[in-house]
């Protein structure tokens, strides 16, 4: 379904990405972990060409990714929604109207100048809003909801587009534990309940080992684990981070787990 080969970045000296390889059968929910500069944010901007390779191979459903041009690289944009850290919605818009920005690339510049849309796509956003749990919101300004009511709607905002798969880069850093959790559920149902394949940077082990069906751990540009989160010992996760035998899995945790008593 998706193989990633050799993919490298390069800015300068410095490979921020380097020969990342990896392959994925079906629809996964994956983790990427590793310290900050790693390489995680690269790889995604990569994958959903916001930022071209140096070299490598990417295919998905065997299209060539790193070499779509035009239409095909806006249709594959298209095909795997990009959820960030900072939500990036339209703080003064209404919150459907922020959803609905999701068919942008769908709709002529005249019916974008006039927000003009279609009965059928207003419903379609409301519906996923109700899923996401927060249709109750959807006349309200972006701007008046909390953090993960935020995120929320960017995800609703990302369905609209019925992505193959969704990439998220730090979807929960900004958020507190309970709405970390609220927003990595609705991840989790939407990859179980679509079959969409995640994949979702993650700055905390304790998250990628509860979410994820496999992690990926990267460290100075390269893949330096890529396994289960059973195989994510913490032996593994001391070679991801860098870190020696003082190395403390708190220091990468959220309170998520410590909150329910999960055992880590
Ligand atoms: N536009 C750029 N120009 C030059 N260097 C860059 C650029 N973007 C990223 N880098 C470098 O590439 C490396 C990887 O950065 P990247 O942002 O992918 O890391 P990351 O794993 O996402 O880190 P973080 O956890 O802090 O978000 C770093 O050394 C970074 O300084
Ligand atoms: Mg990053």
């Amino acid at each position: 379904m998706l193989s990633v080969e050799n993919v490298t970045k390069t800015f300068g000296q410095n490979n921020a990405v380097d020969s990342a390889t990896f392959t994925v059968e079906r629809p996964a929910m994956i983790g990427i972990i590793g310290r900050s500069g790693a390489g995680k944010s690269t790889f995604l901007r990569m994958m959903n060409r916001l930022t071209d390779a140096t070299s490598g191979v990417l295919k998905f459903d065997g299209r060539d990714i790193l070499q779509l041009k035009g239409a095909a690289k806006r249709a594959w944009q298209s095909d795997c929604a990009m959820i960030f850290q900072q939500f990036n919605l339209v703080p003064r818009m209404d919150v459907v109207s922020n959803v609905l920005h999701g068919t942008l690339n769908k709709r002529s510049t005249v019916a974008t100048m006039f927000n003009l849309f279609p009965q059928s796509d207003i419903h379609m956003a409301i519906e996923i809003l109700d899923r996401l749990g927060i249709a109750e919101q959807a006349p309200k300004r972006a701007e008046a909801l909390s953090g993960g009511q935020q995120q929320r709607v960017a995800i609703a905002r990302a369905l609209m587009q019925d992505p193959k798969i969704i990439l998220a880069d730090e979807p929960i850093a900004s958020l507190d534990p309970m709405n970390a959790q609220v927003v990595m559920d609705a991840l989790r149902r939407i990859h179980e309940e679509d079959g969409r394949m995640v994949i979702a940077n993650l700055h905390t082990l304790d998250t990628a080992r509860r979410y994820c069906d496999r992690v990926i751990g990267m460290r100075d540009g390269r893949i330096v684990f890529d396994g289960t989160p059973d195989q994510l010992t913490t032996g593994a996760a001391r070679d991801i981070y860098g870190a020696d035998a003082s190395f403390s899995e708190a220091a990468t945790s959220t309170s998520i787990d410590a909150l329910e008593g999960v055992p880590a």
